[in-house]
């Protein structure tokens, strides 16, 4: 005999209409960007059933009224549809690059990087090694800030938590964990192993922040470098287009832009000077 939670659960489940998709994917374009094409509704299904269950509605109808009526829920909506793929050092050619070629080449002014759409923070704390390992002890010396954003407030709140499950912490070298990361404290989930927890050495060095790339942008720059790592994907040309220019205006002359290793810039008209796979130069 099925309760009265797998029942609604059944319902939700199947009653995603083309129209209620088609609702949901204009206005996660509208506000976030983010094309959902046709072929994902069984992602926005899963994703959003899981939160239909949460809030205890048992259709989409009502979901998207009250969608509708709370922005609240139309935060949590859009944040619940972002994909979130991340993990420390991912396409390191990049930090080999910032640790050879970049660095060494700045002055001794302020140096400001922005990962925008950081995730969870592993890209952030990422570059907080590099610039660690790289200046060490100059590094008091020098004012160097990394601004962390992104839409999603969930991520958001794992990056700043910075405690991450051992097997995330394979991907970062055994001495750069012994530097830079303790034993968290509190076990994890299910009895797991109670994980790492980023070191104040690199916590102090990053900002996390919400923010929507479609939005006004409160920072004035300029950066010496912007990673838009594997986020322009989910945008339109369009869209691609706008964002690269406003990334070269808020760059600093010679500043660089990192896009995903699938997100070249050649089919867009941009003032960027290409340096090696997606790395561009201003
Ligand atoms: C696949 S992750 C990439 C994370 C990291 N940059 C990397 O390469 O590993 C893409 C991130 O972009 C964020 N995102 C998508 N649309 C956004 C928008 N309009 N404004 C800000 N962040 C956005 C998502 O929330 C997600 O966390």
């Amino acid at each position: 005999m099925p309760t009265l939670g797998t029942m609604s659960t059944l319902v939700a489940d199947s009653d995603l209409s083309a129209a209620h998709f088609r609702e949901i994917s204009r206005t996660v374009y509208d506000i976030a960007g983010i094309q959902l094409r046709e072929g994902k509704e069984g992602l926005v299904r899963a994703r959003l059933a899981k939160r239909l269950r949460q809030l205890a509605i048992p259709t989409f109808d009502a979901y998207l009224d009250q969608v509708r009526a709370d922005p609240r829920e139309l935060a949590e909506m859009i944040d619940l549809l972002t994909t979130n793929k991340t993990s420390f050092f991912r396409e390191s050619a990049h930090f080999d690059y910032l640790r050879d070629q970049l660095l060494p080449s700045l002055g001794a002014g302020p140096v400001r990087i922005w990962s925008a759409g950081c995730s969870s923070g592993e890209e952030p704390y990422t570059l907080a090694m590099v610039l660690r390992e790289t200046w060490g002890a100059d590094l008091g010396r020098r004012d160097v800030k990394v601004l962390a954003t992104d839409i999603s407030r969930r991520v958001l709140a794992t990056a700043a938590a910075g405690v991450y499950p051992d097997a995330l912490l394979e991907d970062v070298p055994a001495e750069l964990r012994r530097r830079y990361w303790t034993r968290a404290e509190t076990p994890g989930a299910r009895g797991a192993a109670p994980g790492w927890r980023a070191a104040d050495a690199l916590r102090a060095l990053v900002t996390f922040a919400p923010l929507n790339l479609m939005g006004a942008w409160p920072m004035r720059g300029p950066f010496q470098a912007i990673f838009c790592r594997n986020v322009m994907i989910y945008f339109d040309k369009a869209t691609q287009q706008q964002l690269v220019s406003r990334y070269y205006d808020l760059l600093a002359p010679g500043g660089h832009l990192f896009v995903g290793h699938s997100e070249s810039l050649s089919a867009l008209s941009h003032r960027f000077a290409y340096v090696q796979p997606a790395v561009y130069r201003r």
